[in-house]
């Protein structure tokens, strides 16, 4: 039996039914998270949950549920699906309402859904990394906020995946955003870099974390904005995602980066962050 959070209660997965005018179904009306599940404890859930907050206010959502409420059932929810490795994704929306772009009146309540997924580390692409092509990036101005409104993001990732490849880098003219569904690092003389946490990028969880372990490490961590060409003659390029980790990028549009195999600096961030997860979550089995 699978079992799934609508609204407060834990149901099985096929007794939830949503309305045909809940507004994310009609206008992507709602904000979402990935948490990632070890060891049947989630990585950074106070920060994904806080961020989920803040996504919610962006949009002028305050949410229906506290972020204790929210812990609570969804580490009942993984308990009770017996997750060990994999996925809490959740995501809330302005609720049911005949349809109207503008916000539904006052007293609708928001609907929260939320399922868990088994889902492995990605061993491989940890450990040989992954091609990647560049996209133009032609979403919204509010990047910042977890909308559930991906098509930019989706048209990249499809075209990164017709490639053959697994990411799209994105970039606004000249200047390299984030991945589809993901930040980057690039890598140069030791120093990495990352676009700045505003507007045009979401301010990843993984990338915050990373930022801390480099900080405490002492490896040197930039946020600053940086060109398709600087991508290009990077030493190395990490991906970062809740489901990524961090992964090393060894091609873009078909050239490799550096001598086309993950390098010395990605390996070490790879290593700070798995010390980071099973210093949350325990000890992490070999291979998954
Ligand atoms: N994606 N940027 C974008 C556009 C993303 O969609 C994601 C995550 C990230 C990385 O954020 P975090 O480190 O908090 O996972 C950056 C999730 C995993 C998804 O949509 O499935």
């Amino acid at each position: 039996m699978e079992y799934v959070v609508l609204n407060g209660e834990i149901i099985e997965r096929y007794q939830a039914k949503i309305d045909v005018e809940d507004r994310g179904y009609q206008f992507g009306d709602g904000v979402y998270e990935v948490i990632r599940v070890y060891n049947g404890i989630m990585f950074t859930g106070r920060e994904h949950l806080e961020r989920l907050v803040s996504s919610a206010e962006k949009i002028g959502m305050k949410l229906g549920w506290t972020i204790e409420e929210l812990e609570s059932l969804f580490n009942t929810l993984i308990k009770k699906n017996g997750i060990g490795t994999g996925i809490v994704y959740m995501q809330v929306t302005r609720g049911t309402s005949p349809r109207n772009h503008a916000f539904p009146p006052a007293g609708v309540s928001q609907t929260l859904v939320a399922y868990t997924r088994d889902m492995q580390r990605p061993m491989n692409n940890l450990a040989n990394g992954v091609k990647t092509i560049l996209a133009e990036d032609i979403r919204w101005l509010r990047c910042d906020i977890k909308s559930l409104n991906l098509l930019g993001n989706i048209l990249a990732k499809q075209k990164a995946a017709e490639a053959g490849c697994y990411e799209a880098f994105l970039h606004r003219g000249e200047t390299i955003t984030e991945g589809s569904s993901s930040n980057i690092f690039i890598i140069k003389d030791g120093t990495v870099y990352t676009h700045p946490a505003n507007n045009f990028i979401l301010n990843g969880i993984t990338r915050q974390t990373l930022e801390k372990l480099c900080k405490a490490n002492g490896v040197p961590f930039v946020e600053k904005e940086f060109t398709t060409a600087d991508l290009l003659a990077a030493d190395e390029i990490a991906i970062g995602s809740t489901t990524s980790e961090i992964t090393p990028a060894v091609e873009v549009d078909g050239q490799p980066v550096g001598n086309g195999e993950p390098g010395p600096v990605t390996r070490k961030l790879q290593t700070l962050f798995q010390q980071e997860i099973e210093r949350q979550c325990g000890t992490l089995a070999v291979n998954s």
